[in-house]
């Protein structure tokens, strides 16, 4: 089969100068879109085809059609950064790509070849360029990738569909939290597990943030930014929060993220945190996190930074935990040393402005 290309269909209206310029100025998180997507197909007698460049739009879909009745999805979620001389890159695709594929086995749907992924990011972003933010290290903006998949066959029996369809939608971002980087207040769900043992835990689908939701609301309702889910089987461990993975620093130099279970996502921020961790001195374990114990650390003060990271949360600090038991302040409730170093340095890499040492970058 030959790699897809995605050549551009129909011309399109972009937005205005002016309509693009309004939105890059602030664009909070996933709130607009860029003027084009790539659309490729895919059916159990061809493999990947039909691959094209097209407006941005609403699909038009059967009401049948699968993934609306049994959640056969799965998303990415990358971002493109402007450099200082224009040029345009992203972070690690290559893991995408992988965890894409891994998802796409975990959900049945087939998988999408690397170079085919890096293809439709590479065709988006072209097209898109105007919408990558410009340079500004006072604002962190960049376009976010969005390629997602689904099942998109007509028919109410439950199996693997016979068509899916994938897409890469492109949307400018600044801080995914409403308070940017400001200490989270995290609620600790006793009530809802996010993934249970053997379900979709590591998988990137909807249906983890669907389950993830009502944790959220309640989150909301006790004042709170996020939620902390904690194991399916004992009610615990620590798994991640409603959409990233979570760390914690102690005062003699660990930092540590819950081990990968199986029913946590394997992130990529979550990765090269902790290659950027190790390189700093600090000493990089993944392990079970015990609730309660890690919550006795923090009274203690033997832990002493914790934070969420994400590629739209980027890393962002924990300023305190709440459940209905009670709260916890993490290090005075403020932002660690560490933390806000190391997305210094993560964010300096990613936009160009310290030496990628590690090959993390791709051009687009
Ligand atoms: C990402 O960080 O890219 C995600 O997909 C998580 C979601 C909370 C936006």
């Amino acid at each position: 089969m030959s790699p897809l290309s995605f050549p551009q269909a129909d011309a399109t209206r972009r937005a205005t100068d002016d309509e693009r310029a309004a939105i890059l100025a602030a664009p909070g998180f996933g709130q607009h879109f860029a003027d084009f997507m790539a659309h490729a197909r895919w059916n159990a007698e061809g493999g990947w085809g039909g691959d094209e460049l097209v407006p941005y739009g609403p699909l038009s879909l059967d009401p049948a059609t699968a993934v609306f009745h049994y959640a056969q999805e799965i998303f990415e979620g990358l971002k493109a950064f402007r450099h200082e001389d224009g040029s345009v890159w992203t972070f690690r695709p290559e893991k995408n790509a992988e965890r894409m594929q891994a998802s796409a086995r975990r959900l049945a749907l087939p998988e999408l070849p690397t170079e085919d992924f890096l293809a439709s990011l590479r065709t988006v972003t072209a097209a898109d360029e105007p919408w990558v933010p410009a340079v500004d290290p006072s604002a962190e903006h960049s376009l976010y990738l969005r390629p997602f998949m689904f099942a998109s066959e007509s028919f109410l029996g439950v199996r693997a569909s016979h068509t899916v369809d994938y897409y890469v939608i492109a949307s400018p971002a600044g801080d995914y939290f409403p308070r940017g980087v400001e200490p989270l207040v995290v609620w600790i769900s006793d009530t809802y597990a996010r993934a249970g043992a053997g379900g979709t835990g590591a998988a990137k689908c909807g249906g983890n943030y669907a389950s993830s939701l009502l944790g959220k609301k309640e989150a909301a309702e006790h004042g709170a930014d996020e939620v902390l889910f904690l194991d399916s089987e004992t009610h615990t461990r620590i798994d991640e929060l409603s959409g990233m993975n979570v760390f914690a620093i102690t005062a003699d130099g660990r930092i540590v993220t819950p081990e990968l279970s199986g029913s946590i996502l394997p992130g990529v921020t979550r990765d090269s945190i902790l290659q950027l961790a190790a390189d700093r001195g600090l000493a990089p374990a993944e392990e079970r996190l015990d609730m309660s114990s890690v919550l006795d650390q923090v009274t203690s003060g033997d832990i002493v930074e914790m934070f969420a990271c994400g590629t739209a949360a980027v890393i962002t600090p924990i300023g305190e935990f709440r459940s209905k038991d009670g709260s916890w302040p993490v290090g005075g409730g403020g932002s660690g040393e560490h933390t806000l170093a190391l997305r210094k340095e993560l964010t300096d890499i990613q936009y160009g402005r310290a030496e990628d040492r590690h090959g993390w970058l791709t051009r687009l």
